[in-house]
């Protein structure tokens, strides 16, 4: 339902504006960190002469308990099957081989609280949590398929919780803790949970916050929850309901450490996680298991060049979000990492909380959003400065286009200028890294993702799917099936056709909406959405979730939310309104009508979805066949001269728009 749609043309000209000077600057891979990469160009070779072959290759990397009939069954796309026929069980790769192998001391986690509290977590004691995690959960008789909710802060049960659901077949679906109790009910009710996994509370920016109360708001009258595991956390008093809460620390803790993982047929369904689209509805992702064990461990393997004996990698994404998933649960534990895990905000109690920890553990390899790159920038350096760095050797970037100016100032005062960085494009769909330098093999290009991973196949193409030359724009396709691929949504089987394949069905290619560009040397460059999703500090919040949350005010009769470019964030949310009476633009109580509006959009949606500005307006601008005209909007949110109008019903709509923001902030 997207109102207006961007033409191929009109991306190369947007991005125009987007390079700056830093198309020519590359960075060559130091002698040092080329010799020691996991990854050299034979990969390339090796997937360019027969990528299933290669993608086998790397599945063989894992430990299967029966063997695969078929590397790819694409028989009926756009529905994939990778490996089908083999066995595997996700949780023993992630944890009880390591154990097995004589790994079981090695430090899987050095948690790190919020109000500084740490723990270290061996495998040999993941593997125990797991198990006892395993049994508690079929003792509540869960079964393979069954669905758990899990919402939780980023504490090592978060981690337990999601691996002991792999273990037993069972299908988790974290909600990020972030949202509120009507988006938590909404997934709850959509996956059809049996049981939830929550806390008391959590910390944010150094205070406990009620976690368990939201949890117990969401779930009155939801009927297929038959039970609540609670992990204490931050000692708030809860309400226990007799007969369907359980404490963690009683309940799970009391369960025996031995536990036999069953093995489950490649494309048994691992997890569902939700994001956001252009409805109002967000989509149950659907990922399965050997296939996306196979490329989430692959990419962490090569993309972070990760040596498990001696690196110490810490990946800065919450566990409610696919980066936390693929890089800190399943890649990382299937390669035998060590990795920090961090709870809180990175300015609590001060501005160099993460580098104190990257100096406390030896932190080698780093992994965080431009957003929070910017804002280290405005920070200062003085404050990375004020801690020794030497320990990182590799650092990443996902969740937005990095500009290069934060490129530069990431390199230069965290990389030391000599580390490699790896600009990560991916998403929720793709489930691993689809784009991105190889640290040791590709010279990297501040700004650019530059080019596809071994075994995958992308391409930017126009309007009607034909690829375009070097030095233009176009949408981002992804032409060849690949391992971590997602296997629909759920619920609605129909439905992933129509949003990812029917927009290039002649030519059978995924639409990733999002625009890009190829630069002389052929690199891509990625350019943002061109969808009506907006990207804000790296997470997807659709237009049309928060205009349903605002026109569900009884306030409110119509209203229009653009992504406006944001120094820091990337994008922030800028809604227009009409009020239902007193549309005068003349309303004496606007501040609390605006305070009220913005409460109920994180109440619908939660925090993350909050306004960064609400307009009260008199009218839209509208196309003469009824389409909001967001694209005017945003000029007028990000302060440029509207231009031409000629193609709206009513030219003076605008006018009184563009006065209207003039003086706000
Ligand atoms: C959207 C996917 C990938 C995990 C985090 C977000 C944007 C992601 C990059 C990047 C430019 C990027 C895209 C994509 N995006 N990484 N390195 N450069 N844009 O996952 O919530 O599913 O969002 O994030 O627009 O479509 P997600």
């Amino acid at each position: 339902m997207s109102r207006e749609s961007m033409t191929s043309e009109s991306i190369t000209r947007e991005s125009i504006t987007r390079d700056g000077p830093d198309v020519a600057r590359t960075f060559a891979p130091t002698e040092h960190f080329q010799a020691q990469a996991n990854a050299d160009a034979s990969h390339y070779e090796h997937a360019d002469r027969d990528s299933e072959h290669f993608w086998a290759t790397q599945a063989e990397n894992l430990v299967w308990t029966q063997p695969w009939d078929e590397v790819l069954d694409w028989s009926n796309p756009p529905n994939a099957r990778w490996f089908h026929g083999g066995k595997l069980n996700v949780a023993y790769n992630c944890v009880d081989r390591h154990v097995e192998s004589g790994h079981g001391e090695q430090v899987a986690l050095h948690w790190v609280g919020e109000p500084g509290d740490t723990r270290d977590i061996t495998y040999a004691q993941l593997k125990d949590e797991v198990s006892r995690a395993a049994n508690a959960l079929s003792s509540l008789g869960l079964v393979a398929g069954d669905r758990v909710v899990i919402q939780l802060p980023m504490i090592p049960e978060a981690v337990v919780s999601m691996l002991a659901c792999a273990r037993l077949g069972l299908v988790h679906s974290v909600v990020f803790g972030g949202f509120s109790p009507a988006a938590l009910r909404a997934r709850v009710d959509d996956a059809e949970a049996r049981v939830v996994i929550t806390s008391d509370g959590q910390y944010r920016r150094g205070a406990g916050a009620p976690m368990k109360a939201n949890v117990d708001e969401a779930l009155v009258g939801a009927e297929t929850v038959e039970k609540v595991i609670v992990v204490r956390r931050v000692g708030e008093p809860v309400a226990m309901q007799e007969g369907r809460d359980l404490w963690w620390d009683e309940f799970v803790a009391s369960q025996s450490p031995e536990h036999e993982p069953e093995s489950f047929d490649s494309e048994h369904p691992l997890f569902i996680l939700y994001t956001s689209g252009t409805t109002g509805k967000p989509k149950g992702i659907l990922h399965t298991s050997g296939g996306y064990l196979t490329q989430v461990a692959y990419t962490h393997r090569v993309v972070f060049d990760l040596k498990p004996d001696t690196d110490v990698y810490w990946c800065g994404a919450d566990i409610g979000w696919i980066t936390g998933h693929s890089y800190i649960v399943y890649g990382p534990l299937a390669n035998r990492a060590t990795q920090v895990m961090y709870e809180g905000t990175p300015n609590t109690p001060h501005e160099g909380r993460h580098f104190e920890i990257i100096e406390k553990y030896g932190v080698t390899i780093y992994y965080i959003a431009p957003t929070l790159i910017r804002t280290f920038m405005k920070w200062g350096e003085h404050i990375p400065q004020g801690y020794n760095l030497e320990s990182v050797r590799l650092l990443g970037s996902v969740g937005e286009p990095i500009n290069p100016e934060a490129w530069m100032w990431y390199h230069t005062h965290i990389g030391r200028g000599t580390t490699p960085i790896v600009d990560t494009w991916w998403q929720t769909e793709t489930g691993a890294i689809m784009i991105t330098p190889l640290p040791g093999v590709t010279a990297t290009k501040p700004g650019s993702a530059q080019v596809a991973l071994p075994g995958i196949s992308v391409q930017i193409v126009d309007d009607h799917g034909a690829q375009v030359e070097a030095g233009e724009g176009g949408y981002l396709v992804i032409d060849k099936p690949w391992p971590a691929m997602s296997r629909g949504i759920w619920g609605e089987p129909e439905r992933a056709q129509e949003v990812y394949w029917d927009r290039f069905k002649a030519q059978g290619y995924y639409f990733a909406g999002d625009g890009a560009k190829y630069d002389e040397h052929g690199d891509i460059w990625l350019l943002g959405r061109v969808d009506d999703v907006m990207n804000i500090s790296g997470h997807r919040i659709s237009t049309v979730e928060v205009e349903s949350a605002l026109v569900s005010h009884p306030a409110v009769a119509e209203s229009a939310v653009v992504g406006a470019s944001d120094p820091t964030t990337g994008q922030s949310i800028v809604a227009f309104v009409i009020l239902r009476d007193r549309n005068d633009g003349d309303i004496v109580d606007r501040d609390a009508i605006i305070a009220s509006l913005s409460a109920h959009v994180v109440a619908e949606i939660g925090p993350i979805a909050r306004p960064k500005r609400i307009l009260v307006v008199p009218e839209l601008p509208k196309t003469r066949s009824g389409k909001i005209m967001r694209r005017l909007l945003r000029d007028v949110a990000e302060g440029r001269d509207i231009g031409d109008v000629a193609t709206l019903a009513d030219t003076s709509a605008m006018r009184t728009i563009a006065t209207s923001m003039a003086g706000t902030p």
